[in-house]
């Protein structure tokens, strides 16, 4: 028989590839579909019905494009339409197939990588404002001291390919002294915006020694391996061929001059919508 099923990594842009770059490492023999809603990017600013609306469009995509998975590789969206596509609309567009987020994986294990159980949380504003880390962290650590920052000229920064230039220094200080100043005991800090490990060069050079940056990547891909384990009748429907397809709602070339960048490999994507 041969299983043409494929797992959809949808993001805004080009955050979700670090997430797709560590989940490529735990399950490299699966069919992947990559999505990047570029030319909407940045989701951080928008509002809870534009982020949804969008993302539902993604992945009602990547569906057709034969995912029975879908990971939504993006902070945002998982905290402002993860919910009510799960409850919502799978029932009634594709009650088979599945959608998982990134903030729940993280929130189950965050608290064990913090010794002083005091941690920062680095995100875009609907992140923070969502409160999804917050409320989900509280139901696994209730001890946890969790300090959250918005920052957003970050993904900006990054879906220009400017983050890591002097120019960037302004905001990625800014924010960092922030954190730091709300609360003085962090020694962890999550990278709560899966395209922050990009901009994580230049956060530690503004980051005391002591104060580690947690990426989501490792902890997504190590969890999305757990579940394909315990969910044999999803695994099933999955190629396995090494295929991988790229699509972005941007100009192709733009995407996969940047994304080969992000990624460390050449990537042809096509433009959908
Ligand atoms: N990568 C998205 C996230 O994890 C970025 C959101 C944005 O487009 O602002 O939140």
């Amino acid at each position: 028989m041969n299983i043409q099923g494929k797992i959809g990594i949808f993001d805004s842009g080009y955050g979700g590839l670090t997430i797709f770059k560590e989940i490529l490492k735990e399950l490299p023999e699966y069919d992947y579909v990559y999505l990047g809603d570029n030319a909407r990017a940045p989701y951080g600013s928008r509002s809870f019905e534009t982020v949804y609306r969008f993302t539902l469009e993604c992945v009602q995509y990547l569906f057709e494009k034969n995912c029975p998975l879908v990971i939504l590789a993006c902070n945002t969206a998982s905290a402002k339409a993860l919910r009510t596509i799960q409850q919502k609309d799978l029932p009634k567009i594709a009650p088979q197939n599945r959608v998982l987020g990134v903030i729940r994986p993280t929130t189950e294990i965050i608290g064990h990588l913090s010794p002083s159980k005091h941690i920062g949380i680095f995100a875009t504003e609907g992140t923070v404002k969502s409160e999804s880390y917050l409320i989900e962290i509280k139901k696994f650590f209730p001890d946890l001291i969790v300090t959250q920052e918005a920052c957003p000229m970050w993904v900006p920064l990054i879906e220009n390919n400017e983050h890591l230039s002097e120019g960037a220094n302004y905001f990625v200080k800014k924010h960092v002294q922030n954190l730091l100043t709300a609360d003085k005991n962090i020694d962890s800090i999550l990278l709560a915006c899966t395209h922050y490990p990009l901009i994580a060069p230049k956060i530690k050079e503004f980051l005391p020694s002591n104060i580690q940056l947690i990426s989501q990547g490792n902890i997504v891909a190590k969890s999305l391996k757990k579940y394909l384990l315990h969910h044999p009748e999803i695994d099933i429907r999955l190629g396995k061929h090494k295929q991988r397809e790229y699509y972005t709602t941007i100009e192709a070339e733009w995407f996969n001059e940047k994304a080969a960048l992000f990624f460390g490999e050449t990537i042809h994507a096509k433009k959908i919508f």
